[in-house]
């Protein structure tokens, strides 16, 4: 692998987390047979939830930050395993609060930006079209490459901290132009009514291309919300990094000789099917990928003036959070009974431990993965149906 003179600087350097990170990405490229590294603008950091990296991430991030590691490039952090502030509300032990305040203090000690989000795009680290970045978050690595049209490869926790420090990734996987090219076509044969109906259509279509990078046919038009819905389906019940949605995200003629499926109304109907093994939720989560400003502000209006026969949460990012309060959207879902979260979800928050047993949210990515927590049961439908189903008549 060709390395710069600077980049054989940082491999030699007095400071050893900088030298730890540099011997990683050289190795992550050696394995990938990058023949060089590319700079990148940003990175996103995963693996923060002390659920996910329990006692052994905690003491490497504490010594990775005693050892100097600071990062040279703009970093973010995905979603913590709690609300630093609500904690205690959301039924997290004191014990898990120490431990990730810890991984807190570490990231923060290497100045990652304390942003505990899974979309960073909506809260203040937007790339734009053609930068390399080194993310982390399958969702967000989904948005990034596919709506923002930045590139990066599906980066683990280390490499993604490893790159935010050296300010460099390896080059290769979609940082490269001849690998961001469709591998199978999707004709889409059914009208998407709402946001749900897009994270069935990524649940369903992850798994027929598990990593390939689908091109969608018959999406009329579609939101961010919806957008990032449809990516983070994919990434969870596939590893999707970079999908294409015709008129909508890319004029790229559709491609020819690749595999193709239909999702039609009976597709529709079974990925519901699939995703939904329970009945009766607790607890309703919203929020997966975290919510926009406009999804909690229709929560807000759903509920406005109702009492939740069950808990809710509406999770996003702190910096949407504090719009949702100043525009009275947080105040609102209280008076019914709901929480707004910030810096957390449902899936990296110790929600086996909590007493739900079975939970309702309009994702796929997360009706995918719950199911692996304890005895989990999952509703899945479109975010409002899910709360009118909750309140009190
Ligand atoms: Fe984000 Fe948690 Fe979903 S990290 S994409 S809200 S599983």
């Amino acid at each position: 692998m060709h390395l710069t003179k600077e980049e054989e600087r940082l491999l030699e350097s007095d400071t050893p987390a900088v030298r730890k990170a540099m011997e990683l990405l050289v190795e992550l490229g050696d394995i990938y047979g990058a023949e060089e590294m590319v700079e990148i603008e940003s990175a996103q950091a995963s693996g923060i939830s002390y659920k996910s990296i329990g006692d052994p991430g905690v003491e490497f991030l504490e010594g990775f930050a005693e050892e100097g590691a600071e990062v040279s490039v703009t970093a973010f952090a995905n979603p913590a395993g709690m609300d630093f502030e609500k904690y205690e509300e959301m039924g997290v032990s004191e014990e898990f609060a120490e431990k990730q305040r810890r991984i807190r203090d570490a990231l923060q000690e290497m100045g990652v930006t304390l942003s505990f989000t899974c979309t960073p795009y909506l809260a203040g680290n937007l790339p734009h079209r053609g930068q390399h970045v080194a993310w982390a978050e399958s969702s967000a690595v989904s948005f990034v490459n596919s709506v923002v049209g930045a590139k990066t490869n599906r980066e683990g926790g280390p490499s993604a901290l490893s790159a935010a420090i050296t300010g460099r990734t390896p080059k290769h996987g979609l940082h490269l132009e001849e690998n961001r090219q469709p591998t199978h076509r999707i004709d889409v044969d059914v009208e998407l009514d709402d946001q749900s109906d897009f994270a069935a259509l990524g649940s369903w279509a992850g798994r027929i291309v598990e990593d390939g990078k689908p091109y969608f046919t018959g999406i009329d038009a579609a939101t961010t919300d919806e957008l990032k819905a449809l990516g983070a389906a994919m990434a969870a019940s596939g590893a999707v990094a970079l999908h294409f949605v015709e008129g909508v995200t890319t004029d790229m003629e559709p491609p020819e000789h690749v595999d193709s499926a239909t999702f039609g109304a009976g597709e529709r109907k079974a990925e519901y099917a699939e995703l939904n093994d329970g009945e009766d939720p607790e607890l309703v989560v919203i929020g997966c990928p975290h919510c926009s400003p406009e999804e909690i502000a229709d929560v807000a209006e759903a509920v406005e003036g109702e009492t939740l026969e069950s808990d809710l949460w509406v999770c996003t990012s702190g910096a949407v959070k504090t719009w949702a309060d100043r525009n009275g959207h947080t105040e609102t879902i209280e008076a019914a009974g709901g929480q707004v979260l910030a810096d957390t979800c449902n899936v990296v928050s110790p929600i086996e431990e909590m007493g739900y047993e079975t939970s309702a949210t309009d994702s796929a990515k997360a009706a995918n993965y719950l199911p692996g927590f304890g005895d989990q049961q999952v509703v899945f439908d479109d975010k409002l149906s899910l709360v009118e189903e909750v309140i009190e008549r």
